[in-house]
């Protein structure tokens, strides 16, 4: 039919017609919603300042799946159906914020902050899908991520500014 396209951003329901097939995510989320979060860096994949988790339903799986995406590459028309998290959707200073918030901030792991909202999307992906692993119940403040798959979660996310050691350090104190 020519119903438009439905998704959720962050919980919060969208009904977007479809007027240009070209509008990406990124393009959607930052003149469309309040979610401003993700950032356009190079445009083209290749530095994950926009990077956001999209959740879909997998039919054959009957589950849902979650995939960290760059939102400057992925279409607004793509998505219908889809869950769409950026870092707000994780924690904000209403609501409070994410550990993953609390700890980036305490290991001074964002100066300018551009990079910051991907980076956390990132990690949070990774943090998500070892949590769905069998491993064992980690210790409270602690994830099933290991040091290694804690660093490789950012593998695809520039900084410009701070250096990636503070980076890695935050995101490698949630591994038991
Ligand atoms: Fe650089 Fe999307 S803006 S990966
Ligand atoms: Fe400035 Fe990373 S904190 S780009």
């Amino acid at each position: 039919g020519n119903r438009g396209l439905v998704f959720a951003v962050n919980g919060e329901k969208f009904e977007v017609a479809i007027t240009d097939h070209s509008t990406t995510l990124l393009q959607f989320l930052r003149s469309h919603t309040r979610f401003k979060s993700p950032k356009l860096g190079c445009g083209e994949g290749g530095c994950g300042a926009c990077v956001v988790v999209l959740s879909k339903y997998n039919p054959v799986l009957d589950r849902v799946e979650d995939f960290s995406v760059s939102s400057c590459l992925t279409l607004v028309c793509s998505v219908d159906g889809c869950s769409i998290t950026t870092s707000e959707g994780l924690g904000n200073s209403k609501d409070g914020f994410h550990p993953i918030h609390e700890r980036f901030a305490g290991f001074h792991a964002s100066q300018c902050g551009y990079c910051t909202p991907g980076m956390c999307m990132s990690f949070f992906s990774a943090l998500a899908k070892a949590d769905k692993t069998n491993r064992p119940e980690p210790p409270p403040g602690f994830s099933k991520l290991t040091v290694s798959e804690a660093e490789k979660s950012i593998a695809g996310n520039l900084c410009r500014c701070t250096g990636y050691r503070p980076i890695a350090d935050a995101c490698k104190s949630f591994a038991a």
